[in-house]
């Protein structure tokens, strides 16, 4: 307390020790309108504290004499071996964070050993991405009125060797995020797009986001339309964004690969849920017949084992790995996720479970379940 400014961020500087600390870091060294793009809700971010705080109401319940000496934080996710439940979630825009943009984040990725999904809206290209290193990666899409364009992106993703396509179900327009129209934010263009739709700005304009996106994407999207997907790939189809036993029941209707509760980072719908609190809602309905995926609001190993406790198979993370970015470039991301696997790893040590599959539902307890 009391401590001048400058002497907090040198330590830090030194070593952050937590994602709360990247993000102070990352705050420091972006342009404030970016900070805010990346920091930012929908509308008056409600959900975007519940995602975060709903974790907090959630107990874990450890167990205790259990011989712990050796943890093992491994798992398989889609068939792939990776170093931790952990995997990079489909962040648009990287190189607003750090020059090196989606190759630094993807390099990382491949050292830890995680899956990144790699954002429709990268600033590096597919191609460079994939020609950057070798690791596992999936590819976000999202899909737009001129269907062909999204058609020939699954093309390129699959080409250049991601193994599977994530489908964004929740965004048939963009949500409101207020401080992007304050700050006047803009799309940079995006380079795999280059040559197929316009992506000039008009700086003076104000923020061209919601306008951009309503130009392009395709709101008519609905689930019949996930047959055709299906038809243009041979890559296995998740979609990301379902929040409800419902859509869980028809997604497994029309056969999908797996499920990402989601609720974009709370940069949609506010008041839509934070997702830990209807992770177990979806799971249930699914019953175990295809992998169900989680994102939001993680920041702590421990937010990691309470999703597994509630039967997700995996996590993706979304801010930290841009905070690490933004802060300290590849070796930032590297950072974030050694962080959280290894808080992960103490955990589980503290909770007595030696693998990942020891973690199970009697680990935890909710608000549900003190009623
Ligand atoms: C996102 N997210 C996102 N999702 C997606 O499917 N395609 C995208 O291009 C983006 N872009 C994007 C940009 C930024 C700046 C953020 C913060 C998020 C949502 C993302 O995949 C994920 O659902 C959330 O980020 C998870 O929440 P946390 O980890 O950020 O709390």
């Amino acid at each position: 307390i009391g401590k001048p400014v400058f002497s907090r961020l040198i330590e830090m500087e030194a070593e952050p020790v937590n994602v709360s600390e990247f993000q102070e870091l990352a705050r420091l060294a972006l342009p404030k309108m970016f900070y805010d793009f990346y920091a930012g809700g929908a509308e008056d971010q409600h959900t975007l504290e519940e995602n975060v705080k709903a974790f907090q109401r959630i107990f874990i319940r450890p167990r205790v004499l259990i011989d712990v000496s050796r943890i093992d934080t491994s798992t398989t996710i889609m068939g792939y071996n990776t170093l931790a439940p952990i995997m990079i979630a489909p962040t648009a825009m990287h190189k607003l964070a750090h020059p090196e943009g989606e190759v630094a984040t993807a390099r990382a990725s491949a050292n830890a050993n995680v899956i990144m999904v790699l954002s429709f809206n990268s600033t590096c290209t597919i191609e460079e991405v994939a020609s950057s290193c070798n690791a596992v990666r999936f590819f976000q899409l999202y899909v737009y009125k001129r269907r062909e364009i999204s058609a020939f992106m699954v093309q390129r993703a699959e080409r250049n060797g991601f193994k599977a396509i994530v489908l964004t179900v929740d965004t048939p327009r963009l949500g409101r995020r207020e401080a992007d129209i304050k700050n006047k934010m803009i799309s940079p263009q995006l380079k795999n797009f280059e040559g197929l739709i316009s992506t000039e700005v008009d700086t003076d304009k104000g923020s061209n986001l919601q306008a951009f996106a309503s130009g392009v994407l395709d709101a008519s999207l609905c689930w019949k339309d996930i047959g055709w997907l299906k038809s243009i790939t041979s890559l296995p189809v998740l979609i990301k964004g379902v929040l409800t036993r419902e859509d869980a029941l028809r997604a497994l209707e029309v056969g999908v690969a797996g499920i990402i509760v989601s609720n974009h980072g709370a940069r949609q719908l506010d008041y839509s849920p934070s997702t830990i609190s209807v992770l177990e809602e979806v799971v249930v309905a699914v019953q175990g017949k295809i992998p169900v995926l989680f994102d939001g609001g993680v920041r702590r190993g421990t937010d990691i084992f309470k999703a597994l406790a509630l039967g997700a198979q995996a996590v993706m993370i979304g801010r930290p790995v841009i905070y690490g970015l933004a802060a300290k470039g590849e070796h930032g991301v590297s950072r974030v996720i050694n962080m959280l696997k290894d808080e992960l790893e103490l955990t589980m040590a503290l909770s007595g479970c030696c693998t990942v599959k020891d973690i199970c539902r009697s680990h935890v307890t909710t608000e549900i379940d003190r009623v």
